[in-house]
C-alpha cells in the first residue's frame, strides 16, 4: 500500500527528569551493570514522577512536534496516541491531550494499541485517513509509563523499560516520491503469551489477590521474543524493500525499535547494513514501546542524521505479537 503524499512536517519528543541507572537497580534486585549492558545495551532509563501521566508526557512531545511544524493545536483535525499505558482504562488518553493541547472538538481522537509496533501502526492509520482526504493535518504521538505496569522485584523484566514520549506532525504533501513511501504491518497472535499483562481486563479483572501477586504487570518469556523480534522485524524490513525495489544499502538510516541491542546487532547482521546505519538509544531509555521510534526519529532528525533525500526505514516489533515496518523518503 502506497501513500505518496504524507509527509512528517516536524517531530518532538519527550523524556522525564528522573534518570534510573543501572547501579540503582542494582540496589533494587539481584542484578549488576555489567549484566544489563551486556545483555541488552541498555546503560539507564528515565522514569516519569508519581504525578506524571502518560497523557502529561504526550502533551510536552505534542508540543514540541507542533513547534517543530511551524503549527499551532489548533491546525490538527486527527489525533493518534499509541500506548498500552493510557491514563485511564476510558476514556482514552488521546482525549486527555487534545483538551491539554487546545485541539479543536470538531477532530479525531482516540487510542490505538499494538504494544511497541504502535507508533508504525498508528503512522500507517493516520497517513490513510489523510490521503482518504477527509483529514488534512494529524498528530502521531508514541507515549508509555511503563513504570507503573513493571514490577520492580522481577529482574527479568524491570531492567529493561522505561518512560518518554514522542510525537510527529503529519500532513499532505503535493510532491510525490516524498513522505511515507510504504508501510508493512503484520501480526503473530500465536505469540499473545510471550509478553502480556495477565489481570486488570475483561478475562481477569484485578483483585486484592492478583494485585499483590502483581499480576497488573508486565510478563515476558524472554527469550522466545528475542528471537521473534529478530525474525519479524528481519521480515517486515526485507519485505518492504522488495515491495518497493529497493536494497537495504539505499537506506541512510534505519530507526529500529529499541529494547534491545543485541536485536538491532542481528538486524544489521541480517540485512548486510553496518551499525553506522542505525540509530541507537537504548542505551539511555531502555526499551520505551510505542514512544521508542518516534524518540528515535525526532533525536535523529534534530541530531542531522536525516538530510533531504534521504530514505529513512522505520522497524518495530511488539506485544501481540505484532511487527511492522515503514518506509520514508525526505
Ligand atoms: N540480572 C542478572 N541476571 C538475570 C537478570 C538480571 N536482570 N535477568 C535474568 N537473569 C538471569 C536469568 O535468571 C538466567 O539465570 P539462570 O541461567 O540461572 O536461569 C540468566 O540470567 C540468563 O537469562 P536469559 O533469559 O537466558 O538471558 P538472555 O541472554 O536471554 O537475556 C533478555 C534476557 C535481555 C530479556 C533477552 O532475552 C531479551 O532481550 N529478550 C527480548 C526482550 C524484548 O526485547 N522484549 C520486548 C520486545 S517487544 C516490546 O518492546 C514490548
Amino acid at each position: 500500500m502506497t501513500h505518496p503524499s504524507t509527509v512528517i512536517l516536524g517531530t518532538g519528543s519527550y523524556a522525564p527528569e528522573r534518570v534510573l541507572t543501572n547501579d540503582d537497580l542494582a540496589h533494587m534486585v539481584d542484578t549488576s551493570d555489567e549484566w544489563i549492558r551486556s545483555r541488552s545495551g541498555i546503560r539507564e532509563r528515565r522514569i516519569a514522577a508519581p504525578n506524571e501521566a502518560t497523557s502529561d508526557m504526550g502533551v510536552q512531545a505534542a508540543r514540541r512536534a507542533l513547534e517543530d511544524a511551524g503549527l499551532k493545536a489548533t491546525d490538527i483535525d486527527l489525533l493518534i496516541v499509541a500506548t498500552v499505558t493510557p491514563d485511564l482504562p476510558m476514556p482514552a488518553c488521546a482525549c486527555f491531550i487534545q483538551q491539554k493541547l487546545g485541539v479543536p472538538n470538531n477532530s479525531a481522537c482516540f487510542d490505538l494499541n499494538a504494544a511497541c509496533s504502535g507508533y508504525v501502526y498508528a503512522l500507517d492509520t493516520a497517513c490513510a485517513m489523510l490521503t482518504s482526504g477527509r483529514y488534512r493535518k494529524a498528530l502521531v504521538i508514541g507515549v508509555e509509563k511503563l513504570s507503573g505496569v513493571i514490577d520492580w522485584q522481577d529482574r527479568t523484566t524491570c531492567v529493561l523499560f522505561g518512560d518518554g514520549a514522542g510525537a510527529t506532525v503529519i500532513g499532505l504533501s503535493d510532491k510525490p516520491g516524498l513522505g511515507l513511501l510504504g508501510t508493512r504491518l503484520g501480526t503473530a497472535g500465536d505469540g499473545a503469551d510471550l509478553l502480556y499483562i495477565s489481570h486488570g481486563g475483561s478475562r481477569s479483572p484485578s483483585t486484592p489477590e492478583s494485585i499483590a501477586a502483581r499480576d497488573h504487570c508486565i510478563r515476558m518469556k524472554g527469550k522466545e521474543v528475542f528471537k521473534l523480534a529478530v525474525r519479524g522485524m528481519d521480515e517486515a524490513a526485507r519485505d518492504i524493500l522488495e515491495q518497493h525495489q529497493i536494497r537495504a544499502d539505499q537506506i541512510s538510516l534505519v530507526i529500529p525499535h529499541q529494547a534491545n541491542l543485541r536485536i538491532i546487532e542481528a538486524i544489521s547482521q541480517y540485512l548486510e547494513l553496518p551499525m553506522e546505519r542505525f540509530f541507537v538509544n537504548v542505551d539511555r531509555y531502555g526499551n520505551t514501546s510505542a514512544a521508542s521510534i518516534p524518540i528515535a526519529l525526532d533525536e535523529a532528525r534534530r541530531s542531522g542524521r536525516i538530510k533531504p533525500g534521504d530514505l529513512t526505514l522505520l522497524v518495530a516489533f511488539g506485544a501481540g505479537l505484532t511487527y511492522g515496518s515503514a518506509l520514508i523518503r525526505w
